[in-house]
């Protein structure tokens, strides 16, 4: 008799069992995927630009001018610092469109700028112009 009732709910048992191993395992599939990195502007400025600009006017000079308080400062005024030629006709303070700009194409913005960098993904300029801002 129980020997019957066995047989009769086993494939219950098997069915029931497999839906939650599946469901386990997608969902686990899915917690695997790797998730976004945070766009941590400190650190893409230490990545990026670190190797050319300290952001304190304490420290020595790297091969650009220190950039804290860069947001609102005209182009081209830190004292002491060897701008190449272009700057000279840069009329205008650095504000975030013009920080996206230069981060972009440097030479588009200034002719002639020294510059070798260029940023093609606006999330990455986006993240490093917000962390200017703040410093
Ligand atoms: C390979 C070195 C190098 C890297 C990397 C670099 N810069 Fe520069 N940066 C320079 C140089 C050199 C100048 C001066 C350009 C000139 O005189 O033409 C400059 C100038 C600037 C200026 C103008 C400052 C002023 O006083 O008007 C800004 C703003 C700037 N850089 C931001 C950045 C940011 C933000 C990054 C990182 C995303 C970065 N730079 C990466 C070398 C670099």
């Amino acid at each position: 008799m129980s020997g019957w009732r066995a047989a009769q709910f086993a494939p219950v048992f098997f069915g029931l069992f497999c839906g939650a191993v599946l469901s386990t395992a997608s969902a686990s599939a899915q917690m695997a995927l790797p998730s976004p990195k945070p766009v941590d502007g400190a650190t893409l400025f230490k990545q990026q630009c670190g190797v050319c600009h300290t952001m304190s006017s304490a420290e020595p000079m790297r091969q650009g001018p220190p950039l804290s308080k860069v947001v609102g400062r005209r182009a081209g005024s830190i004292e002491g610092f060897r701008y190449s030629a272009g700057f000279a006709k840069a009329d205008f303070a650095w504000d975030e469109a013009k920080l996206d700009a230069w981060l972009s194409n440097p030479q588009e913005l200034i002719p002639g700028a020294v510059m070798a960098y260029r940023q093609a993904k606006p999330d990455v300029r986006a993240a490093i112009i917000n962390y200017l801002k703040d410093n």
